[in-house]
């Protein structure tokens, strides 16, 4: 009875000590913002091209939009996506453009369009490439100034 009672408590306390290095990680993985190098020169510079072919005739090569289609960089970008996550502005491209042809791109030439983007707002460029992974996207918080 008492041998069972304590290997309930060693469980608890495992748990205990999971819990608290999970809630670590989160906590670590909610600090990341777009300043933090979050995707390589490389990778905006594959988004461009791209964005020139897919994207560039309703919002234009200098990203300003044509009136209709939105800017896509400084207050207009900051006004829609600061504090949002990269998920969040991600699953918003997918989901609506190329307007007249949804997601009909691969889940890497919109994370690389999603990376040029942010270069021309003037995010720095870091080592590891933005990843297509959806949990990772959501856990970097979009953030109009620099910490
Ligand atoms: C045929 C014209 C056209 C093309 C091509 C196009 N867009 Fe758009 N886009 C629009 C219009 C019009 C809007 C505003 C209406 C809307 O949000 O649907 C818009 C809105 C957006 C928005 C704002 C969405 C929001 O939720 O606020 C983003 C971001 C965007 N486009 C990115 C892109 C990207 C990236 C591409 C290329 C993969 C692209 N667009 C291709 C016309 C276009």
């Amino acid at each position: 009875m008492i041998a069972r009672r304590n290997g309930t408590i060693g469980a608890a306390a495992a748990l205990l000590v999971l819990a608290g290095i999970f809630s670590a990680n989160v906590a670590a993985q909610d600090t990341k913002s777009t300043w933090d190098g979050i995707f390589t020169a490389e990778q905006a510079e594959r988004g461009e091209a791209t964005y020139n072919q897919e994207c560039a005739q309703c919002h234009l090569e200098d990203l300003l939009g044509d009136g209709i289609a939105p800017s896509l960089i400084g207050a207009p970008f900051h006004f829609r996506w600061s504090e949002l996550s990269v998920g969040d502005m991600l699953v918003a491209i997918r989901t609506t453009m190329p307007q007249g042809a949804p997601a009909s791109l691969s889940p890497r030439a919109y994370v690389d369009i999603v990376a040029y983007m942010l270069s021309r707002n003037d995010f720095p460029a870091g080592d590891m490439e933005l990843p297509t992974d959806q949990d990772v996207l959501e856990s970097i918080i979009i953030q109009e100034d620099a910490p």
